[in-house]
């Protein structure tokens, strides 16, 4: 892929984080994620690339956009797989909460896990810490891998899960060994990425969240040179279907980082919708807005972060959808 495609991506997930972000604070999730959704097709074809998506809203009749199999890009550029959440983090928006971001993420052909959308067990760190987690072992074992490798004792390590009942075991004894504990809501893409970031505080990131999401955030840490091992969590006969048709056999496989996602060139691009750890969200100031963009890239490992200032009267897509 070209250099200048990374920032090609960042006006992708610009253009999606600007289209959604008005919608903060509404309670519709739905209509801020349709217009995420129509905010980074726009932009998509102004791409050179010959792109699929492999992870995106649904399926072919599920979704009228940035479906699985669609084709996206001007197609004079290089083919590539596409994984995209034009909104990650739908309830985080329609409530005001921290931590919504735009994601994509692209590699070469057959590169991206095409993961379906069902659940994935994940433990996610940053380089540092890198070949440290083992997904098969006790939690307690995983802290003090960790903290070693961070030159931290485990009462200094902090760990993101997302709040869920299904998490209540795990969190008890994360607490019992003694490490802090950062919950989030919604919006595991954001955490796993954050733990390659150390001006985060973030450190590692476990527990179970959706599998698309889990694709997204690998890539991200293939590019910053952290660590991640996850396992798909099929609740349903239809979803243990799924997976035997990607051709993972035993629900217990432990899925390697370089199983999500691998390949010569992969290029994560996100943008802040709300406030968060990693990056900024959206702020109108009338006639701009700004937007806070991390863009970053395997074959050099650069991490870019791009502030912007959107006129938006010279925006004519933006302003053709009234937003
Ligand atoms: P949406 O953006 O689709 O609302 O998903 C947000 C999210 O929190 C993901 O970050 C996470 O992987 C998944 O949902 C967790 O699923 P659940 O809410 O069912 O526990």
């Amino acid at each position: 892929m070209e250099r200048v495609l990374s920032l090609e991506f960042a006006r992708v997930t610009e253009a999606a984080a600007l289209a959604c972000a008005r919608l903060m604070g509404r309670g519709d999730k739905i209509a801020a994620d349709d217009a995420a959704v129509k905010g980074m097709r726009g932009v998509f074809d102004t791409v050179d690339i010959d792109g699929i998506v492999v992870i995106g809203e649904g399926e072919m009749d599920e979704a009228p956009m940035l479906y699985i199999g669609e084709p996206v890009g001007n197609k004079k550029g290089p083919k590539v797989d596409i994984a995209v959440d034009p909104l990650e983090g739908t309830n985080l928006v329609a409530k005001g909460l921290n931590n919504a971001i735009a994601v994509l993420a692209v590699a070469e052909r057959g590169k991206l896990l095409h993961a379906p959308d069902m659940y994935m067990d994940k433990i996610a760190v940053g380089p540092k810490a890198k070949g440290c987690i083992d997904i098969n072992a006790p939690i307690e074992e995983n802290l003090k891998n960790v903290a070693k490798a961070l030159g931290k004792e485990v009462k200094d390590v902090t760990v993101i899960i997302l709040e869920r009942e299904r998490h209540e075991e795990l969190v008890r004894r994360i607490r019992a060994a003694g490490a802090r504990i950062k919950f989030i809501s919604d919006g595991d893409v954001s955490s796993a990425v954050s733990t390659a970031l150390p001006e985060t505080g973030i450190d590692l990131m476990v527990g179970i969240g959706g599998a698309p999401e889990g694709v997204l955030a690998a890539a991200a840490l293939y590019c910053l040179g952290g660590d991640m091992q996850a396992k798909l969590v099929p609740y349903t006969e239809e979803e243990e279907r799924r997976m035997k048709e990607m051709g993972i056999e035993d629900k217990d496989k432990v899925l390697q980082l370089s199983d999500l996602v691998t390949g010569d060139d992969v290029i994560f691009a996100a943008t802040g919708v709300t406030d968060g750890d990693l990056l900024r969200g959206v702020r109108y100031m009338g006639d701009t807005a700004t937007t806070q963009t991390v863009v970053t890239r395997s074959k050099t490992g650069t991490i870019r972060f791009i502030d912007a200032v959107h006129v938006l009267a010279k925006k004519p897509d933006y302003n053709k959808r009234g937003l």
